[in-house]
């Protein structure tokens, strides 16, 4: 995936090869931070106010003090945009770190965070998006604040890989049969016409393309039900889909070993990917038409 070379690191411009840390550095040795990605199609943010807001909350929720308010890093994301010319689908990745100090779990005094976004091509996954896509079931192992979009994702990224070495593209996560989220996405069952999910509770992340999805449901009226549904439940629904920033709204067509109704993306999902389409100014309608 191509990287742009100018990044934002603090409140500045430089070129990605400059940037340097100390080995002391708490992102790196505590994961002492938070991140956020933002999707562009054809060179303009999608859902930017949202991730802001995101980010603005997890820095809070750690202690982490922005030397910028939100409309200034609006901006300088903005710009971050415009200084490489990006016109293309992508996404920009933001990191937040407590900063460089002499390693100590203690809140080192006096240190600034550092900063750093850089921007990236990034296709959409159209095989997915129109096809669905399989998933495995996951025990959910992470801990308390999931709501804080944190730089630990050990237990993310290893349900990921078990998704990844079972052919599954995601990992569905569940504590005690309770489906959360997924390792990367937040996670959907459709049943007699409504959308169930996990109320927006400190065990998942709070997506930015949920609460899209939650205003479309309002438009479409559909029933949006922030009730969990269980592991068990999952074989009688009538369609799944998963959302996020990069994998927008993908059907999932199967489960371990059950398949999703007929194993072909709903009419629900459909229109809601419909929904996103219209709503990011995506030109080129690629969602086929409802039946
Ligand atoms: C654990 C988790 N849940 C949900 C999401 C979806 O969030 P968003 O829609 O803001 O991309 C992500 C995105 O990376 C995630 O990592």
């Amino acid at each position: 995936m191509y990287v742009y070379p100018i990044i934002l690191t603090q409140s500045s411009f430089t070129h990605k090869d400059s940037l340097k840390y100390p080995f002391e550095e708490r992102g790196l040795q505590f994961g002492d931070g938070i991140y956020e990605v933002v999707r562009i199609y054809h060179g303009t943010y999608y859902l930017l106010e949202a991730h802001v807001d995101r980010l603005f909350r997890s820095a809070e929720a750690i202690k982490i003090q922005l030397p910028y308010n939100k409309e200034e890093l609006t901006n300088l994301l903005i710009e971050l945009l415009e200084k490489n010319k990006m016109t293309n689908d992508g996404k920009v990745y933001m990191q937040v770190t407590r900063g460089s100090a002499p390693r100590d779990h203690v809140f080192p005094a006096d240190v600034m965070p550092n900063i750093y976004a850089y921007v990236q091509d990034q296709s959409r996954n159209l095989a997915g998006l129109e096809n669905g896509v399989h998933a495995i079931t996951h025990r959910d192992i992470r801990w308390e604040n999931c709501y804080i979009k944190s730089l630990n994702l050990l237990p993310n990224v290893l349900a990921k890989q078990t998704a990844k070495d079972n052919d599954c593209y995601e990992a569905i996560l569940h504590k005690d049969s309770t489906v959360t989220e997924c390792s990367s996405s937040n996670v959907y069952l459709v049943k007699d016409g409504k959308i169930f999910t996990h109320p927006a509770t400190n065990n998942i992340l709070h997506g930015c393309v949920r609460m899209a999805i939650e205003r479309f449901t309002k438009e479409m009226n559909i029933p949006f039900i922030e009730e969990a549904f269980s592991v068990e439940d999952i074989s009688l629904a009538d369609e799944m889909f998963l959302s996020s920033s990069t994998s927008e709204i993908t059907p999932v067509v199967k489960v371990d070993n059950t398949q999703i109704a007929d194993g072909e993306p709903g009419p629900i999902t459909i229109n809601l990917q419909q929904a996103y389409e219209r709503d990011a100014n995506i030109h080129e309608i690629k969602i086929k038409q409802t039946l």
